[in-house]
């Protein structure tokens, strides 16, 4: 436990929980707590013992309700914008980066900025309660920390425009029906636990492997992403995991993976 000021990160064995916490702005992200999301990232990233993260936010009311409001109400011109959208990208670059799977328990509202963090994560989990969208238009802006992209590139350009022209939330059900969430529980946080324990079953470099073929393979035509994958099985083949993995199969006893 660190002396953060605007979030939490705690270790429950393999998994880390980063929870964003700053009740009076509905979890709001301003600079400071994107500085503090770095410096747990970077926390998460040294640590070996992690092999998965789940991001959530305090309180019934809202994972996070965008980025902060008062913070870009003081942005003049356009070199500061472009700052603020490079920097916060940055952060939801980063998440997206992690070696290790990343879970997004999604309670409350999730707007803007707040489902920009949840679409940076590789899995999403909704409570009943969650509220969905990119209402920035209603504020004179366009989703600034990745969500043009990765919600277009996650549901399709049809859903995503409509999410982000009409600014509408959606609510957890229609969420799963448009891929937006993968599962919807009634208490996300133990969901994602139980999701992150079924995934830490599994080859952690694998699970990296995975991460790895998806993301890069997002930003390149077919032919290329399959390139990518045979370089990246290659790798997995190189591993005493695979050897493990396979061997144990063929024994028919479990496997014991090592992470190497
Ligand atoms: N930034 C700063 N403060 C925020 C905030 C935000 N994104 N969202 C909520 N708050 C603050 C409110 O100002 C309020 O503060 P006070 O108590 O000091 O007045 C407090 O949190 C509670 O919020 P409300 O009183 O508004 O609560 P509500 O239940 O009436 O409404 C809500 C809840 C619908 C989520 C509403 O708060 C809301 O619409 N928030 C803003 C959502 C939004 O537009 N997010 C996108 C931000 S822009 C962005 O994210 C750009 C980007 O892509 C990078």
């Amino acid at each position: 436990e660190l002396d953060f000021e605007n979030i939490t990160l705690d270790q429950h064995g393999a998994i880390a929980v980063l929870t964003v916490n700053r009740p009076k702005a509905l979890n709001a992200l301003n600079g400071e707590t994107l500085g503090e999301i770095v410096q747990a990232l970077d926390l998460i990233a040294e640590n070996a013992e992690i092999g998965a993260l789940i991001v959530t936010g305090a309180g019934e009311k809202a994972f996070v309700a965008g980025a902060d409001i008062s913070e870009l109400n003081a942005l003049d011109g356009v070199y500061a914008g472009r700052e603020v959208s490079l920097s916060g990208q940055d952060v939801m670059t980063q998440i997206s980066n992690l070696p290790i799977p990343v879970i997004a328990a999604v309670n409350g509202f999730a707007l803007g900025g707040g489902l920009e963090l949840a679409l940076a994560c590789d899995v999403r989990v909704a409570a009943p309660s969650a509220r969905m969208g990119l209402p920035e238009v209603t504020l004179g802006l366009i989703p600034g920390f990745g969500g043009t992209q990765r919600l277009a590139r996650l549901i399709g350009a049809g859903r995503a425009l409509d999410l982000m022209l009409t600014a509408r939330q959606v609510k957890a059900d229609e969420a799963l029906s448009l891929g937006l969430v993968n599962y919807v529980a009634d208490d996300p946080l133990s969901k994602s636990r139980e999701i992150a324990e079924t995934m830490l079953k599994n080859a952690p470099i694998a699970l990296s492997l995975v991460k790895e073929a998806v993301r890069r393979g997002l930003n390149t035509d077919l032919d290329a992403g399959l390139e990518i994958e045979a370089d990246l099985f290659g790798m997995a083949v190189a591993t005493s995991d695979f050897r493990e993995g396979t061997g144990a199969f063929l024994a028919k006893r479990p496997a014991q993976f090592k992470g190497e």
